[in-house]
C-alpha cells in the first residue's frame, strides 16, 4: 500500500502521521485540531470537503435551524471526533462519530487496529425495503377482506408508485403487499404492510405518504376504516451484517478471549445486561447515524425491537471461536439511514461527515454504521473483562472535573494529571489541585 509519512513537531517531541490510502493514522489523537484538520485534508481526495467548516463551531445559519424545527432558539453542539484504523470491506474509512461520551471514540480505534492484521470487517446488507403500516378497523370479514386486497396487487402497487415517481425512475418504489390479521382479543385488526424499496432515502416520507394514499382505496374496497397509516421502524426488511476476526495475539490471549465469551454469553440470555450490552453497541452506530444527519431514534427503535424478536430481548452481536482460536463477531440489525432528504441532506456538518466517510450509498453508509457497531461492542466487552471501562475513562473524565472545578486554558491539562496521577478523580480534588496551581502561579 502506497503511504506517505507526514512528520510534526509538538510540545518539543517529534511524531509521524503515515497517511494516503491508510486509515492508520498513528499518533493523530496528539494532534492539534489545526493539524488534525490538515491532515484529513492531505489524506482525503473528496472535492466536497471543505475542512475549514469543521473550525468554525458557532452551529448553524439560525435561518436553517428556524426551517428544521418548530419555536427554534438555537443550537447545541456535539463533539465529532474521527475513528481511526477502520477498513470495511477491504476500503480503508475514517469515520466521522458525533457523541457526548468520552472513549466511545477510541474504543473503534483500538477495536479496529486489533483487527487490521485479519482485515478488519466484512459486511452484508439484505437491501434498502421498508414496511409502511395501515390498520383497518371493523371490517366484520377480515379473512374474506384479506384476500379482497391481496388480489389488488397491481393496483396498490399503481397507487404506491404514483405517489413518488422519482423513486421508481431510479429503480425503487412498491415491491409487495401482505395483510396480517392480529387479535388483541377485542376485535380483529387487519394489517396492510407495504414494501418499498426507498433506494438511497430512509425513506419514511415515501412510505407514508404511500401508505395515507392507499389507505382511501382500501376503505373503499372492503368497507373498512384506516386508522394508522405509518411506516415500521422495525425495518427487518433492511437488515445489515458485520463480522471480523480478532486473533488471540492481537486480542491479548485466550483468557481474555473466554472471558470475552461468557460475557457474550451472559448478555444474550439476560436482558438486564443485554440492554447495557446493546447500548455499547448504539454508542458506535447512533454516533455515526447522528454524524450524518440521519434519525437516531429510528435506528434505535429498530435496533432493540429486532433485539426481541425472539420473544426475548438478547445481545444483537454474537460471538463465537474458530477453529484455530481466534475470537469472531457477528453483529446482525436493522439500519434504515439514507444519503438524500432531511437533515442529512440540508445539514452542512453533515455533508462534510459524509464527505470523510466518501460512501456512495445508503447502503454502503449502513455498512459502515454496522462495522462501527461491532468494533465498539468488541472493546466494551474487552474493557469490562479486563481492566474495566472506568480507566478508559479516567483521563477525558479529569478533563471534565478539572473544567466543572473552573480550570481554563493550561490548568485543565494541569489539574486533570494530578487529579489521574493520584488515581483518584474527585470534584473537591480538582478545586484543590487549582487553587495549588492559582497559588503557586
Ligand atoms: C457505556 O456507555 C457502554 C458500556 O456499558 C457497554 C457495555 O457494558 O457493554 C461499556
Amino acid at each position: 500500500m502506497h503511504k506517505i509519512d507526514v512528520h510534526f513537531t509538538l510540545k518539543k517531541k517529534e511524531f509521524t502521521v503515515s497517511l494516503a490510502t491508510t486509515s492508520r493514522l498513528q499518533n493523530f489523537y496528539k494532534l492539534t485540531q489545526e493539524q488534525r484538520l490538515a491532515l484529513l485534508e492531505q489524506t482525503l481526495s473528496n472535492d466536497n470537503l471543505d475542512i475549514k467548516h469543521f473550525q468554525d463551531m458557532s452551529g448553524l445559519d439560525f435561518k436553517l435551524v428556524d426551517a428544521m424545527i418548530e419555536n427554534a432558539i438555537g443550537t447545541m453542539n456535539i463533539p465529532i471526533g474521527i475513528a481511526t484504523n477502520m477498513i470495511i470491506d477491504g476500503v480503508e474509512r475514517l469515520i466521522p462519530m458525533a457523541t457526548e461520551e468520552s472513549s466511545v471514540v477510541a474504543a473503534v480505534c483500538n477495536a479496529a487496529k486489533q483487527c487490521r492484521d485479519t482485515q478488519g470487517f466484512y459486511t452484508y446488507a439484505s437491501g434498502s425495503v421498508m414496511i409502511g403500516q395501515i390498520q383497518l378497523l371493523g371490517a366484520t370479514n377480515p379473512y374474506y377482506a384479506r384476500q379482497k386486497i391481496l388480489e389488488r396487487q397491481q393496483e396498490i402497487k399503481e397507487i404506491c408508485n404514483s405517489v413518488d415517481p422519482m423513486l421508481v425512475s431510479l429503480g425503487g418504489g412498491f415491491l409487495s403487499v401482505e395483510v396480517r390479521i392480529l387479535d388483541d382479543g377485542i376485535e380483529p385488526i387487519i394489517v396492510v404492510h407495504i414494501l418499498v424499496d426507498t433506494l438511497d432515502a430512509m425513506g419514511a416520507n415515501a412510505v407514508n405518504s404511500m401508505a395515507e394514499s392507499l389507505s382511501q382505496q382500501l376503505e373503499l374496497w372492503i368497507g373498512a376504516e384506516a386508522n394508522m397509516r405509518i411506516l415500521s421502524n422495525l425495518a427487518d426488511q433492511r437488515i445489515v451484517m458485520a463480522r471480523a476476526k480478532w486473533s488471540l495475539k492481537e486480542l491479548g490471549g485466550e483468557q481474555v478471549r473466554d472471558a470475552m465469551l461468557a460475557a457474550y454469553r451472559f448478555a444474550d440470555c439476560d436482558p438486564y445486561r443485554a440492554a447495557t450490552h446493546n447500548k455499547g453497541i448504539m454508542n458506535g452506530v447512533s454516533a455515526v447515524v447522528l454524524a450524518t444527519g440521519n434519525d437516531t431514534r429510528a435506528v434505535e427503535a429498530g435496533a432493540h425491537a429486532y433485539a426481541c424478536r425472539f420473544g426475548q430481548y438478547r445481545s444483537l452481536s454474537s460471538w463465537e471461536i474458530d477453529k484455530d482460536g481466534n475470537l469472531c463477531g457477528t453483529l446482525q440489525m436493522p439500519l434504515a439511514v439514507g444519503l438524500i432528504g432531511g437533515a442529512t441532506k440540508i445539514h452542512p456538518t453533515a455533508q462534510q461527515n459524509l464527505s470523510i466517510l466518501g460512501v456512495k450509498t445508503a447502503q454502503e453508509l449502513a455498512r459502515v454504521i454496522c462495522a462501527v457497531g461491532l468494533a465498539q461492542n468488541y472493546a466494551a466487552m474487552k474493557a469490562l473483562v479486563t481492566t474495566g471501562i472506568q480507566q478508559g475513562h479516567m483521563s477525558l473524565h479529569a478533563k471534565n472535573m478539572a473544567i466543572m472545578a473552573g480550570a481554563t486554558g493550561s490548568e485543565v491539562e494541569l489539574v486533570a494529571t494530578k487529579l489521574t496521577d493520584g488515581g483518584r478523580v474527585r470534584l473537591d480534588l480538582a478545586q484543590k489541585f487549582l487553587q495549588d496551581i492559582r497559588d503557586e502561579g
